[in-house]
């Protein structure tokens, strides 16, 4: 009776040290590709188009923000670039945070403030496809981190929540 306890016991021990080990072990024995799945970084809108086509569609006709960047060309000669570095910001996306914009010639498909700006980074979710790895429902405190209220003066509006994207 005693022995089999023992050995029970044991086995359990045993299993709970295995698997300490495995835990310890896991962050540096995932591949480049499994971290990258661990912290999304930015996608662009384009892949969200397969599966959300309704909401990419009203997007790219109805959003100024689909083609923000051309906000920044606009003006962009009467520009100094350390100006042009501020429009970043609020008019492409991601834009000094990890794998967001950098350049038009670098990081193209970030060019426009697009539904990861409201929807936060997208390439776990765009494997996974579940909705725990994407945020539904942005918060008013999100739009006016480019929606300041200086531009709300300038602009005369204040955004609601379901404007400005589909
Ligand atoms: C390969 C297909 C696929 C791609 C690509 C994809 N999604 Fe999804 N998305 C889904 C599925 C499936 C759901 C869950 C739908 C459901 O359960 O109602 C979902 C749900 C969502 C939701 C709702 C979440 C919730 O809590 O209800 C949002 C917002 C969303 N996706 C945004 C995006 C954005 C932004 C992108 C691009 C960065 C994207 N999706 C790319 C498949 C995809
Ligand atoms: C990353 C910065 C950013 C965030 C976050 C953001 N916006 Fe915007 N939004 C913009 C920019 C830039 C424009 C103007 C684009 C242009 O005309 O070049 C804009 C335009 C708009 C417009 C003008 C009309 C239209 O259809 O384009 C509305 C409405 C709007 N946003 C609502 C919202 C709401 C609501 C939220 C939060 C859920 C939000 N925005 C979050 C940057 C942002
Ligand atoms: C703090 C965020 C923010 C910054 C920084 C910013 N913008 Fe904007 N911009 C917006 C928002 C938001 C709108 C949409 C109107 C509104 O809601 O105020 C807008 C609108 C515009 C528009 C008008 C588009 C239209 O169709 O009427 C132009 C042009 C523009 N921005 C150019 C620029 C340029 C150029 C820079 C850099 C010098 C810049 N913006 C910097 C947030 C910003
Ligand atoms: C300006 C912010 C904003 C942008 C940009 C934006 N969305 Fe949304 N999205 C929202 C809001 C707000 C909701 C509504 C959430 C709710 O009411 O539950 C939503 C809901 C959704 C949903 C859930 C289904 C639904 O319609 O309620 C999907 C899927 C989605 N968005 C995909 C996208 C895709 C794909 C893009 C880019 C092509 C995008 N969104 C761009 C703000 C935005």
């Amino acid at each position: 009776m005693i022995g089999i306890r023992f050995s029970k016991a044991y086995v359990t021990l045993l299993l709970l040290f295995g698997s300490f080990i495995v835990l310890a072990m896991s962050p540096s024995a995932f591949s480049v590709e499994e971290k990258s799945l661990l912290q999304p970084t930015y996608v662009g809108s384009l892949q969200c188009k397969p599966c959300h086509t309704t909401e990419y569609e009203n997007f790219v006709r109805y959003a100024k923000k689909s083609r923000s960047y051309r906000s920044i060309e606009r003006l962009e000669k009467g520009l100094s670039s350390n100006d042009l570095e501020k429009c970043y910001a609020c008019h492409t996306t991601g834009y000094g945070t990890p794998g967001g914009f950098v350049s038009v010639e670098k990081t193209p498909h970030l060019r426009n403030a697009g539904c990861e700006v409201c929807h936060g980074p997208g390439s776990v979710h765009v494997e996974d496809k579940l909705r725990v790895s994407i945020t539904r429902l942005p918060t008013l405190q999100l739009c006016y981190t480019c929606h300041t209220s200086e531009r709300i003066r300038a602009f005369r509006f204040t955004p609601l929540i379901h404007g400005g994207g589909h």
